[in-house]
């Protein structure tokens, strides 16, 4: 903070030299601490919980440009330490060099408070018990305008507006208001996690985004913040180690997300985004998610003070350990004492069990065809489509495959055990024009197929790959890739929701998947409905699955809402509806194209050629992977060294 007659020093023009003004100084460490609107909400919401509170509320405009508004009711402030804190590397957390050794609070830097001040306008309200009198302090751009006395607030508001007013450049790199306010929530989620008896409420724009009472446990507040179905199948951890100690909540090998946002990892509890644990995390749980998925876990890590810097990041969301080996043998292997005590399970059953719907060696899924019809995209319909029960019974039916895979007789569940999304899509690329160039130029060298249809279906290859002939041609196609171009194209193609042939659910899916992954979803309500799938919010934090693309199971198009929802909660999707719609209908599409090792019949494999025959571009799927592969007779030859 700095008085208003703050001038910086004259350069005196005989120096190369200088020493930059106060005012400079502070923005650039304001730089540093200060990123987006979300890291107000994180120094606020800290200083908050260190000043004891039991209750944050925090309200958000204009996704953070307009207001920032976080108000608690901890020890508050008298007048003066009310201006001190406003200086920098002003702060009541730490006094000794020893003390920076054993840190105990969130904060300790003594500067969050300047930096926002010194980008923002920013007013402080604050007062001590049950005093009459607080005090209220405004600032502009760091320079003081007003102190004076105030109605005690009962704790401590911060008000900032115009965030960043003084540094266009940090103004142009924010995002969309979506996005910023995903990180927002991510915040607010973050530090409720590690608080369990403190309350969190979060509004933006006449919404509430996070409202979470005070929670006697860890689970009860991993339930407000992830969702109760996705708690449910979270396994308590505990484990010590000399002076090591682990708890959390980690996820069965059934749950899992298509980004990393269900990492909630801390040291001494602080949440912290490390390498080490991140990767040991990771590796605990290879070969027990599929790949590219990853699980849900959360995780405090306790150690001895003096055995990790904090202090590395103004941040202070990175840290060094002393012994980062050590750690991350630790982490690893309280994740898997943990997972191994479930039911007995190894290493190894809980992946089988999670990969559960392929079928075994040698078993035939046979019992699960039925006879199809053309035109309902039989490939995905079969085996799944659970849509409508046969008469008699309502809720938990049992497939054609068996009993209810997700094993809820009410339909209430989040994460389903069998949904393991299609292997080979997961960080391929989109398809570009210059891919589909690429593989138009490829076909023009080998000439067109005269049509799918006509080709001669050889056979399956590893229950993944047709084998088919054309002339003298051998064609490989992947039946994944092929299918999940038939079904991207249908989506693609209807624009409104009367185009989409749909399914209604009898009994619509509950998705109990917390408030901000909700309410995400639904504000994409009318996109989902043009391409077949119906969402509506029901309640507070689950959202109903009433109607799904006519021939697609309700369990695979529930898997395809579930990653849209972390993606849009991870402010991972594009920002137009076009390309929006585009990565929805791949989504889509992939999650309920038939996959690989799925056996297919020759009917089958038979019906999917004709459907590609009816396809714009039938050579790649939409992530731009290849959808067959020619090889003219002269080259299988040559593998074998003959004319
Ligand atoms: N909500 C609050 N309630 C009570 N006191 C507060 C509150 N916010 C800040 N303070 C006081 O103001 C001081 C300065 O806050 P500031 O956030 O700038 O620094 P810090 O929390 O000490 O360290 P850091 O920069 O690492 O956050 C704090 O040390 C604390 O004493
Ligand atoms: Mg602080």
């Amino acid at each position: 903070m700095r008085a208003p007659s703050n001038v910086p020093a004259e350069d005196s023009g005989a120096t190369r030299i200088h020493v930059l003004s106060d005012s400079l100084i502070n923005r650039i460490a304001a730089g540093e601490v200060i990123e987006r609107p979300a890291s107000v909400v994180k120094e606020l919401v800290e200083n908050a919980v260190d000043a004891g509170a039991s209750r944050v509320e925090v309200e958000v405009e204009g996704g953070g440009r307009a207001l920032l508004r976080i108000s608690d009711d901890g020890c508050g402030m008298g007048r003066d330490d009310a201006l001190l804190a406003l200086e920098r590397h002003a702060t009541s957390k730490i006094r000794t060099d020893d003390d920076l050794d054993a840190i105990e609070t969130l904060g300790f830097r003594g500067e969050a408070l300047s930096s926002i001040a010194e980008i923002s306008r920013l007013e402080l309200l604050t007062g001590v018990g049950s005093d009459e009198v607080g005090t209220r302090v405004v600032l502009d751009g760091g320079v003081l305008k007003d102190v004076a006395d105030a109605p005690n607030p009962g704790g401590t508001e911060v008000r900032v507006r115009r965030l960043f007013f003084n540094t266009p450049v940090r103004l142009k790199f924010l995002r969309s208001t979506r996005t910023e306010m995903a990180h927002v929530v991510d915040v607010v989620h973050r530090i409720a996690m590690a608080h369990p008896h403190v309350s969190f409420r979060l509004d933006a724009e006449g919404r509430t985004l996070v409202d979470v009472a005070p929670a006697e446990s860890l689970r009860r507040r991993a339930e407000g913040i992830v969702g109760r179905s996705t708690a449910a199948k979270l396994r308590d951890m505990a484990v010590e180690d000399g002076s090591l100690r682990a708890e959390g909540l980690v996820s069965e090998p059934s749950l899992h997300r298509s980004n990393n946002s269900g990492l909630y990892l801390y040291v001494n509890g602080r949440h912290v985004k490390d390498r080490t644990f991140v990767g040991a995390v990771l590796a605990a749980y290879r070969g027990v998610v599929p790949r590219g998925r990853y699980p849900v876990v959360v995780f405090f890590l306790d150690l001895p003070p003096d055995e990790v810097d904090v202090n590395v990041h103004p941040t202070k969301s990175e840290v060094r350990f002393r012994n980062g080996r050590s750690i991350w043998r630790f982490v690893s292997d309280a994740l898997q004492s943990s997972l191994r005590g479930v039911d007995g399970a190894t290493w190894t059953t809980p992946h089988a069990k999670a990969l559960g719907h392929e079928s075994e060696p040698g078993q035939s899924r046979g019992s699960d065809v039925r006879p199809f019809q053309e035109g309902v995209l039989p490939l995905a319909s079969r085996a799944m489509d659970r849509a409508v029960p046969p008469a008699g019974s309502l809720s938990g039916w049992p497939g054609p495959g068996g009993p209810d895979p997700a094993g809820s007789p009410s339909g209430r569940e989040v994460e389903d055990p069998l949904h393991v999304p299609a292997r080979g899509c997961s960080g391929a690329t989109r398809l570009t024009d210059e891919l589909r160039e690429r593989f138009e130029r490829r076909t023009q060298q080998s000439g067109p197929l005269p049509s799918f249809e006509s080709l001669s279906v050889l056979g399956q290859y590893d229950r993944t790959f047709l084998l088919c002939e054309s002339g003298d041609e051998l064609v490989v196609i992947d039946q994944h890739a092929a299918h999940e171009r038939v079904l991207f194209e249908r989506f693609r193609s209807s624009t409104l929701p009367s185009d989409a042939p749909i399914q209604r659910l009898l009994v619509p899916e509950l998705l109990e998947i917390g408030r901000p992954r909700a309410l995400a979803l639904c504000d994409q309500q009318d996109l989902l409905a043009d391409l077949g799938t119906e969402v509506a919010l029901f309640g507070e934090d689950t959202v109903a699955l009433h109607a799904v693309p006519a021939g697609i199971a309700a369990s695979r198009i529930r898997g395809a809402v579930l990653d849209l929802a972390d993606e849009l909660v991870a402010g991972s999707v594009p920002a137009t509806p076009e390309r929006l719609r585009y990565d929805l209908a791949a989504l889509l599409a992939c999650h309920s194209a038939v996959r690989a090792h799925d056996p297919l019949s020759v009917e089958e494999i038979r019906v999917l050629l004709r459907q590609l025959d009816t396809t714009d571009f039938a050579y790649a799927c939409p992530h731009g992977r290849p959808v067959l592969v020619r090889f003219p007779r002269s080259e299988v030859a040559r593998w074998f060294v003959r004319d």
